[in-house]
């Protein structure tokens, strides 16, 4: 999917304005990777927005909590569920194809799959692929503009870009956890597991760890160690999304550095108030040459 890739991110990039002020999160950041969505699912592209609303929605566990919007959030679910549904049809009909809807449908492991595992692979995939790489391409443009030595490094020599990328997944940590529950008794570090006990992985403790990576606060796109970074998860669910995202961003700090664009932040920056997606809601930036 390079090709692909590379050519959206060059015309998304090509579309900036230089010289005034514009939110990166809206811009470039949400654009590309509901833009990669849209192409995986073969999504019809006019409608693509719907996904990271859709998204937005489902993966944020503070909306989730307010009892005043379960019904509008039930709606909006119900929305995306009979959007989906409207897809699974028509492309039940169709010949095989290579967006992952149809993928689904034409293999032997997933077309015996309940509404109820088709909706929530399909939220998976959306959640999973939407609010990650898409606060990552924020972070990035965050980090650099906050460690002016760093993004001189990047600007000086693009050999470290994919060293970067790692570092910027580990600085960012777009999701800061995922929770287990214990399937038995264990001792764990000398702690008292108990079966059925629910237990928090905290990717974004993990990858502060100091015992582990030298001054974990900074960012060092030429840290040796960067790949050691749990941003992804480990083991059997470790996220299926990574070589994919891993790309996107790869090829997106090459077409900032091919066209010598130096991304200043502006205004005050708006986190997103979660303890899940570790996100942006407004990167205020203006575009200079290096
Ligand atoms: C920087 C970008 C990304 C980060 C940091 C990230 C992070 C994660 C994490 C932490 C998990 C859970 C691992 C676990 O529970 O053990 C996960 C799983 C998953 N991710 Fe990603 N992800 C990213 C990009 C993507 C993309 C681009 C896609 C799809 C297009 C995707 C799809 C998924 C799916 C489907 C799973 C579930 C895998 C399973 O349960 O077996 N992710 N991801």
């Amino acid at each position: 999917m390079a090709a692909e890739v590379r050519m959206r991110t060059a015309a998304t990039l090509d579309s900036l304005p230089w010289g005034e002020e514009f939110d990166w999160v809206d811009k470039v950041s949400i654009e590309l990777t509901t833009g990669m969505l849209a192409i995986l699912f073969g999504f019809p592209w006019q409608d693509r927005r719907l996904l990271t609303f859709w998204s937005d929605w489902a993966g944020d566990v503070e909306l989730g909590l307010a009892r005043e919007l379960a019904d509008t959030r039930h709606e909006i679910l119900l929305e995306m569920a009979s959007y989906f549904q409207r897809l699974w049809m028509e492309r039940m009909g169709a010949a095989p194809g290579r967006d992952l809807i149809s993928m689904m449908i034409h293999s032997d492991a997933m077309n015996h799959m309940s509404p109820q595992e088709f909706m929530g692979n399909l939220v998976l995939l959306i959640v999973g692929g939407n609010d990650t790489t898409r606060n990552t391409m924020s972070g990035i443009v965050q980090g650099l503009d906050q460690f002016p030595d760093q993004r001189a490094i990047f600007e000086n020599d693009p050999s470290v870009i994919p060293n970067a990328v790692q570092e910027c997944i580990r600085y960012v940590t777009p999701l800061a956890h995922m929770r287990r529950t214990a399937t038995e008794d264990a001792d764990l570090f000398g702690n008292q597991v108990k079966k059925g006990d629910k237990l928090i992985l905290w990717y974004l403790s993990a990858n502060r760890d100091e015992t582990v990576f030298v001054n974990p606060d900074q960012l060092d796109i030429t840290r040796e160690n960067a790949r050691r970074h749990l941003s992804f998860g480990y083991g059997i669910h470790r996220c299926v999304g990574a070589r994919l995202a891993e790309l996107q961003l790869k090829i997106l700090l090459e077409e900032m550095h091919a066209r010598r664009m130096r991304v200043n932040v502006t205004g005050k920056v708006e986190r997103v108030r979660a303890n899940f997606v570790h996100g942006f809601r407004k990167l205020s930036v203006t575009l200079s040459k290096f």
